[in-house]
């Protein structure tokens, strides 16, 4: 039998999206509404997911993800929505021929019906190249409700916490995130935060400088350089070259 062709997050899950008539930016929030329709998923992805693709792989290269080669990983995507940061991870790492041996993933968001598809695509994105042995953890809540219970995590896996477009989003409560994650995550840690260059990325900054209190601080790395890249433009119904605002903290916590 033949092994299952690898999903690729740009052709596989994007482009086929933005081939659907009637996309419109209408009641979307800037992308931040917790979304309640299969459709508005498809939406989603048809607006924003070739920014966030362009976004996150533009950020990955700051993180030595070759130290990861052979060794276990959690994967923890923070309101993750359709789990894109995740799928453009695992993306990066197939082209990378990075083997890292990702344990678990755990999807943290509010909308169920994003959820669900969060799971369905990285369960599709997982399947050629990677063990089955990677669990999938779902957490269906509001990060504000989120707690300690709702990890499982081993001292000596490599963390990896992805912030794709969600540390920007107002209401959140930071402080109580980094508490959450000094109290839940032993050993290393490393996040990524991602936001577009817009008036909110200052608390990209002062969720960076909660965890600068702590000594452990190391392999810092800071951009909000725009990136020119191609993506489909609702505009015009076609593929642009365009410019793509951002705003980016990386860092890692040894806890
Ligand atoms: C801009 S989207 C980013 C989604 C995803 N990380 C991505 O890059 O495609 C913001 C997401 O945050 C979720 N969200 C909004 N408020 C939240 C909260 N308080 N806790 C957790 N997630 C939240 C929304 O449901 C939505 O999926």
């Amino acid at each position: 039998m033949n092994p299952s062709p690898q999903i690729r997050f740009f052709d596989n899950i994007y482009r086929p999206r933005t081939e659907q008539p009637q996309i419109s930016f209408q009641n979307f929030e800037h992308g931040t509404r917790v979304l309640s329709e299969e459709v508005e998923c498809d939406r989603y992805i048809a607006l924003y997911g070739g920014h966030h693709f362009h976004k996150l792989y533009a950020a990955f290269p700051s993180t030595n993800f070759q130290y990861t080669e052979g060794k276990n990983v959690e994967i923890i995507d923070w309101g993750c929505g359709q789990a894109l940061a995740t799928c453009v991870l695992i993306d990066y790492f197939v082209e990378k021929q990075i083997k890292a041996n990702i344990k678990s993933i755990t999807l943290v968001e509010p909308s169920s019906i994003a959820l669900c598809r969060g799971y369905y695509f990285l369960r599709q994105m997982l399947q050629p190249n990677f063990s089955s042995q990677t669990v999938i953890r779902t957490v269906n809540k509001y990060m504000d409700y989120v707690n300690f219970n709702d990890f499982i995590s081993s001292n000596s896996n490599i963390k990896i916490h992805l912030f794709s477009n969600i540390i920007d989003v107002e209401g959140l409560d930071l402080n109580k995130l980094y508490n959450l994650i000094i109290n839940s995550f032993q050993g290393i840690n490393r996040l990524i935060c991602t936001s577009p260059y817009n008036p909110n990325r200052q608390r990209l900054d002062n969720f960076y400088n909660l965890f600068r209190e702590y000594p452990l601080v190391t392999n810092k790395f800071h951009s909000d350089e725009a990136i020119y890249k191609e993506v489909f433009k609702v505009s015009s119904g076609r593929f642009e070259k365009s410019k793509i605002t951002r705003y980016e903290r990386q860092f890692t916590i040894k806890l």
